[in-house]
């Protein structure tokens, strides 16, 4: 079935900040909407219905990387799953006594950078902030020479947001198992592009967010690995085996499951032609754009994820002139904009602020056609040069 859009006439590059719904996710839950509204803590027909509905979602989802049904907990976004996997394992840490140390990266979405300062601010925690190469990559020895004995968690991203870099996860797994030290990943940009699994990569708790691969906005995914020490930092009811206590989105659930489904059966290809369409992006505008700079990781990159830096240019001015000329793109991550500092991201990565005030952000999807990039790559270089032009006059 082909993906809905809402407006066929502009082009949307923008799957980085969230994807279109499935047509086979908006099905699935249009028929649990109208069909299955029990709360799936009734014990009555109804409950035990949308119980039903909730298991099978459940099953999906858990299947697809590699966990037990047991393993999966439904949030409410790819925010609430960060901030649940990192509390939860620090507070279960300091209930035991086992700890205090967490050790991050300075490049994580704000959702795992932001928990991470607040549990340093307010609940004593100490963070190490591991720096990143000018390719957005942490070394795994540093990883390695972060911990300590009392490091009780490291959270690394699978793949950054804003300049598509995907990290070492796998390795820096290997020596979490090997230092006795729980691992997070964040992989909400991941699963549209590659394949998860969870033994593979090593991770004790790993985020996802359904709106990101085709699925519902609200519907959160939080893998904790069966015996992970974890105190739930929303308190209520039992819900989700106690660990994200409130009321299930059944409907929601279904749908994450359904696009789970979507993306699973078409991935390999279309991660195959979107990293030849994307390769074609950048050499058109590194070719095209003068004072142009390609960021993130040239080979180990998202297939779908174009990112650059352009020289006196302000990236949110540049962003609206596209969209003028029906052209939906990002500038540094989604939950920044309306924020004129340079993104802490490129800055971490040693770009110097007055290329990092110029970022855009081109993220392909599974319907971005040739003649979409072209019209792209041809509009481009005259709103740069019309958005440098306007900047010369303020200055
Ligand atoms: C890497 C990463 N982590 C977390 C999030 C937050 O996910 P959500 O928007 O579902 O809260 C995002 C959203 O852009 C993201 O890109």
């Amino acid at each position: 079935m082909p993906l809905q859009f809402m407006d066929r006439a502009r082009v949307y590059l923008d799957h980085a900040a969230t994807t279109p719904l499935a047509a086979e996710a908006l099905g699935a839950m249009q028929r649990c909407l109208s069909d299955c509204f029990g709360n799936a803590s009734s014990l009555h027909t109804f409950g035990r219905q949308a119980v039903a509905a909730l298991d099978e979602a459940r099953m999906t989802v858990a299947c697809a990387i590699g966990a037990r049904s047991a393993e999966l907990v439904f949030t409410a976004s790819g925010t609430e799953s960060n901030n649940l996997a990192l509390r939860g394992v620090a507070f279960a840490a300091r209930k035991r006594g086992r700890g205090n140390h967490l050790v991050t990266t300075a490049v994580e979405h704000q959702a795992v950078e932001a928990t991470a300062r607040q549990l340093r601010d307010l609940f004593d925690f100490e963070v190490t902030f591991l720096p990143v190469d000018s390719t957005g990559q942490v070394d795994p020895d540093d990883v390695r020479r972060a911990i300590r004995r009392d490091t009780v968690l490291v959270s690394v991203m699978l793949a950054n947001n804003e300049v598509g870099t995907l990290q070492p996860v796998r390795e820096i797994g290997a020596i979490c198992r090997e230092r006795g030290v729980l691992f997070h990943t964040d992989a909400v940009q991941a699963p549209a592009y590659l394949e998860l699994d969870v033994k593979a990569l090593n991770v004790d708790l790993l985020s996802a967010a359904a709106h990101k691969f085709y699925g519902p906005k609200g519907v959160g995914l939080l893998y904790i690995r069966e015996n992970t020490p974890y105190v739930p930092p929303i308190t209520g009811g039992g819900h989700e085996r106690g660990k994200r206590p409130g009321t299930v989105n059944v409907p929601g659930a279904v749908g994450a499951a359904a696009a789970m489904r979507f993306v699973a059966r078409q991935r390999d290809e279309q991660a195959a032609r979107l990293a030849r369409l994307r390769d074609r992006l950048i050499e058109g505008v590194l070719a095209n754009v003068p004072d142009a700079q390609l960021t993130g990781h040239p080979q180990q990159r998202l297939p779908n994820h174009a990112s650059f830096v352009f020289k006196n240019v302000d990236g949110e001015s540049l962003l609206m002139a596209l969209d003028v000329e029906g052209f939906a793109v990002g500038t540094g991550s989604a939950c920044s904009t309306g924020n004129p500092e340079p993104s802490p991201v490129l800055l971490a990565m040693g770009i110097a602020p007055e290329w990092a005030l110029g970022s855009l952000r081109i993220t392909l999807g599974y319907r971005t056609t040739d003649a979409e990039v072209d019209a792209f790559l041809e509009v481009l270089p005259r709103c740069v040069a019309q958005v440098r032009a306007a900047l010369a006059e303020v200055y």
